[in-house]
């Protein structure tokens, strides 16, 4: 036995014995794993290693010879079935047959467009994104994908930040939620069903809080705010079970994720138990030379696969440098294996030796039109849109707008179905997207009317547009109007003078809010801010639809405008969402997930900031106390706010306890009363506040929610339950304990009108 070990351990057995081992059965995966592991060459376990881009230019003749050789594990932007079957049939022919896995960035779904991952995360509503993730891997599995670079959990407080859009905003237990419920939905009953995707919880770590918002920055973070902040909802999607994570372009405290033994092995390995496979992001191996910590490449995919990153996603470095490393004895068998066998881990996982065509299916059920409407998913799409929408303003009851009515729609984003679908729309089609114009157009049905005039183009500084441009696909660019601004805006105005409200569609297009699209300003660009005080000018009611993937600075917008409904990048169904709310079809229930700042200078501004020696007291001269001077303080927005048709009041908060004893639970209740005569739905918050600690707490911090459908004039009362575990933190040892003393509670509809209620932990 010792001798047979030895021999595996040098390569010395023979293939031929080894293939006469019998397999064990494909129930046992440890065994099932560690046998194929025996039967492998060291270039077949490299090559399962190597992740790579499918794009237009690769040559598909290439890669199939490349699968068949055994050098390809899987790969990633192909995702039809009729692309993805040939690549499977390489990997048949190839001497192990290991099956290949094909992956997608299905990030806010796959042909059905959902709203950006902010926009689900302003719907507070856990059903609604569990079937975004249910109907997402439903249309990527039928895309034949196998695995998705998502759910996105990066905690953003810095909205210069362009992938903000892509997170769920600024609050560690709501993204943690939502991290869970979204990794439940894209794996469903089991990662091996032919209709479930492997989720892929990125980016480990910490990449929201790149420096200065600046995309692909530096990270420089206490430990203790990284354990208490930025690292819960990584970890709540690894414990509710995704198969992956794909590890982060930035470093942390001077090393890059890539590189980080701390990160990846002693915190997600060590101490979180983690099971599953990691893969690098996007070339980020051979950046390990441009970061400073690697000579060359050889360096470079040294570091990586011994910090533990299993696969290498889309550079050739583990390709080329693995085999000379392993020679020399500088990277061991054993750390190659434990890669190899996490991959292959993943694709049993995915069910794919059981069926590597399990989601490609057979030739003869290939669809003839992957982009067949029948295929789309639209009434979820229309429902989830309207809950993530967020009423920020709604003076003298402007909304919802009468469907008799005469409606001037301007604006450049009106007619966008492009950019209402927002970044990584996956397969989602403009075609297919209903834009603002379309989705009132259905709404008024002849009834009323509407005249539309673009009104201005989203920017007209050309330094910008070539830096969008550029990465735009052809039919994607943003092109400029011919005509001079001044005309435009004239046009918008002889349309406001002939109807009874203006509805102007303002903000962002898709790419200002995207990966590499980091901004200094949060402003709405200049060319639509003219339009915007042109159509106040005519003292026409005027309401503002803002498109847009990050928090924008709207102060002097919010003077102008009679009412404002924040609307994200809604997706395939947006236009109707958005009209559905605008004329009262559905109450809007929305509440931000992220801080709405004043102004760019005051980043960052999220709610649960910790306690300081010197708060500034509102109405209360400031000297001497932490604020700015020229301009009020506090949030434009605050975190967890948004407005309904209906009225609530929130009251009565009492707990059941004045203390909790280690252990037991304790109750706060509270009443919610719809004071209105319409039905709508509100969000309950409870934020918690460990007073007096060993270090300065936050002054609140979110612990539970409940979203509430209560008739008009219905009172309700609500229970939440905390117990030691809500009051637990990492404390400056990193030890994570809940300490003895004064807890505030509080309850609001938004984080800053709150109910207030203490007790003391014992
Ligand atoms: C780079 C991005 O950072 C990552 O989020 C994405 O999943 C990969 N590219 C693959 O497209």
């Amino acid at each position: 036995m010792k001798s047979s070990l030895l021999g595996l351990a040098l390569g010395l057995v023979s293939q031929a014995a080894l293939a006469a081992t019998a397999a064990p059965p494909l129930q046992d995966k440890q065994a099932f794993i560690d046998h194929l592991l025996g039967q492998m060459s060291q270039a077949e376990k490299i090559g399962q290693l190597r992740l790579i881009s499918i794009s237009p230019e690769m040559p598909a003749e290439k890669i199939r010879e490349e699968i068949a050789a055994g050098r390809i594990g899987g790969t990633f932007n192909s995702r039809t079935a009729p692309e993805n079957r040939p690549m499977q049939d390489a990997a048949m022919r190839s001497r192990l047959k290991i099956p290949m896995f094909f992956a997608y960035d299905t990030v806010h779904g796959e042909r059905t467009i959902f709203p950006i991952s902010l926009g689900l995360a302003s719907s507070w509503d856990m059903d609604a994104i569990t079937t975004v993730g249910r109907t997402s891997a439903i249309e990527a599995a039928a895309d034949s994908v196998d695995m998705t670079f998502a759910p996105m959990v990066d905690i953003a407080r810095d909205p210069r930040w362009g992938r903000t859009s892509e997170g769920f905003g600024e609050d560690t237990y709501l993204t943690s939620r939502i991290a869970e419920v979204m990794v439940r939905g894209l794996q469903g009953k089991s990662g091996a069903e032919h209709d479930s995707v492997m989720a892929i919880v990125k980016h480990f770590a910490l990449y929201g809080a790149v420096e200065g918002g600046r995309d692909y920055n530096v990270v420089d973070m206490s430990l203790p705010k990284m354990y208490n902040d930025y690292l819960p909802p990584y970890r709540a999607g690894i414990d509710a079970g995704a198969g992956g994570v794909m590890v982060a372009l930035n470093s942390i405290n001077g090393v890059p994720a890539t590189a980080n033994t701390w990160l990846m092995n002693d915190l997600l390995r060590q101490q979180w138990g983690f099971k599953g496979v990691t893969i690098s992001d996007h070339g980020a191996i051979k950046e390990l030379i441009r970061h400073g910590v690697a000579r060359d490449g050889r360096e470079a995919a040294k570091l990586a696969i011994k910090a533990g990153i299993d696969m290498s996603m889309n550079d050739s470095l583990y390709g080329e440098e693995l085999p000379g490393l392993l020679k020399a004895g500088e990277v061991s068998q054993a750390e190659l294996d434990r890669a190899v066998r996490e991959v292959l881990g993943a694709k049993y996982d995915m069910g794919l030796f059981k069926d590597p065509y399990l989601r490609i299916g057979k030739a003869e059920d290939d669809l003839q039109d992957y982009y067949a409407e029948t295929r789309l998913h639209r009434a979820a799409a229309r429902d989830v849109a309207r809950r993530s929408l967020v009423l920020l303003e709604n003076r003298d009851d402007t909304l919802p707008l009468r469907k008799s009515a005469t409606v001037a729609l301007v604006g450049p984003l009106a007619d966008a179905p492009l950019d209402i679908m927002g970044s990584w729309a996956a397969d989602g089609r403009p075609e297919h997207a209903v834009s603002v114009r379309e989705g009132l157009e259905h709404a008024l049905d002849g009834k009323g009317k509407l005249l539309y005039a673009k009104g201005a183009d989203v920017t007209r500084d050309n330094a910008i547009l070539d830096y969008l441009n550029f990465f735009n696909a052809k039919d994607d660019k943003i092109v400029l109007d011919p005509r001079p601004p001044a005309v435009m805006i004239d046009e918008a105005l002889k349309a406001a003078a002939q109807a009874d409200v203006v509805v102007a569609v303002v903000g962002e297009s898709k790419g200002m809010s995207h990966e590499s699209a980091s901004r200094t300003s949060l402003d709405i660009p200049a060319s639509q801010k003219a339009l915007i005080k042109a159509l106040k000018d005519t003292g026409k009611p005027l309401v503002l639809v803002l498109m847009n993937g990050r928090p924008l600075s709207i102060t002097w917008e919010r003077e102008q405008a009679d009412a404002i409904l924040e609307t994200w990048f809604s997706g395939t169904e947006g236009g109707n969402a958005i009209a559905d709310v605008l004329f009262g079809d559905y109450n809007p229930s929305g509440k931000l997930p992220i801080t709405f700042p004043r102004s760019v200078g005051q980043i960052p501004m999220y709610y649960n900031r910790p306690s300081i020696g010197r708060p500034a007291t509102p109405g209360e001269p400031g000297n001497y106390t932490s604020q700015y001077f020229e301009e009020p303080n506090g949030p434009l927005y605050p975190f967890g706010y948004g407005l309904s048709y209906s009225s609530f009041t929130l009251s009565d908060l009492t707990l059941s306890a004045d203390h909790l004893q280690r252990g037991q639970r304790l109750q706060a209740k509270v009443t919610v009363k719809n004071t209105s005569e319409r039905d709508g739905e509100t969000v309950a918050q409870l934020y918690v506040q460990d007073v007096t600690a060993s270090m300065s707490r936050p002054v609140k911090e979110l612990k539970g929610f409940q979203k509430v459908l209560l008739k008009a004039g219905e009172t309700r009362e609500l229970t939440f339950t905390l117990s030691e575990s809500d009051l637990k933190f990492f404390n400056a040892q990193l030890q994570q304990v809940a300490e003895p003393g004064q807890f505030n509670v509080q309850v609001g509809l938004d984080s800053q009108n709150v109910q207030q209620q203490h007790f003391e932990l014992r």
